[in-house]
C-alpha cells in the first residue's frame, strides 16, 4: 500500500529508507543531517566511497545503525523557477530510487518530501509528483508498501489533501 506518515523517518523500520541528499551525498542540514546522525559515522565513509550523485539519480549504501536496512541517496532540484526542468528532475529522483530499490530487493520504501526543505520546491506539485510515481511503482507489483513522510503535521494534511485529489481524479497533471 501507498501511506502517508508524520514523523520522522529515521526510525522507520523499512528496507529502505530514501534520503534527500545534495551532489556530494557528504551530508548536510535537514532529513540529511538526521539520517547521518542516527546511520552513524560509518554512513559517512559509506558515501564518500560512492563518490557524489548527479540530480535526479540515486544511489544506495547499508543504513548502518539506523532500523531501516538500506538508505536510498536521492539529489532533488533546487527549485528555480520551474522552468529548468525541475519537475522531470524531482521524477527522476522517485524513478531511479524505485530502480534502485529493486536492484536489492527492496519491498518496502519510505520517502521524505524531496526538494520541499531547503531547495524550495513547491509542496502541491511535489506532493503531485511523488503520488504519481508511487503510484506507477506500487501497480508495478515489486512493493508491499511504500510510505511517504512528512515531518509536520501541516506537511501531513497537505499531502493527504493531494492523496485525495488524486484518488478523485485519476491523473493530476504534473
Ligand atoms: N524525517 C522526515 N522528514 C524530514 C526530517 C526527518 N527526520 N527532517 C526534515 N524532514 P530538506 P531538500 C523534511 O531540506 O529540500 C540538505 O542539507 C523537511 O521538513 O531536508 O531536498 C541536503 O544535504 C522537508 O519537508 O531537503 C541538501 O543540501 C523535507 O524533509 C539539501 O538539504 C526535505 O527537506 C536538500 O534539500
Amino acid at each position: 500500500m501507498i501511506e502517508i506518515w508524520q514523523g520522522d523517518i529515521t526510525t522507520l523500520a523499512v528496507d529502505a529508507i530514501v534520503n534527500a541528499a545534495n551532489r556530494s551525498l557528504l551530508g548536510g542540514g535537514g532529513v540529511d543531517g538526521a539520517i547521518h546522525s542516527a546511520a552513524g559515522s560509518e554512513l559517512f565513509s559509506a558515501c564518500l566511497a560512492v563518490g557524489g550523485c548527479p540530480t535526479g539519480a540515486a544511489k544506495i549504501t547499508p543504513g548502518f545503525k539506523l532500523p531501516a536496512s538500506h538508505v536510498i541517496h536521492t539529489v532533488g532540484p533546487v527549485w528555480r523557477g520551474g522552468e529548468h526542468g525541475e519537475r522531470e528532475q524531482l521524477a527522476s529522483c522517485y524513478r531511479a530510487s524505485f530502480a534502485c530499490a529493486r536492484a536489492a530487493c527492496v519491498r518496502s520504501i519510505a520517502f521524505p518530501a524531496i526538494s520541499c526543505g531547503v531547495y524550495g520546491f513547491p509542496f502541491e506539485a511535489a506532493a503531485t509528483i511523488a503520488l504519481h510515481e508511487s503510484h506507477m511503482a506500487y501497480a508495478s507489483g515489486d512493493f508491499s508498501s511504500i510510505v511517504l513522510v512528512q515531518f509536520s503535521e501541516d506537511g501531513a494534511k497537505r499531502m493527504q489533501q493531494q492523496f485525495l485529489k488524486y484518488q478523485l481524479g485519476g491523473h493530476v497533471s504534473v
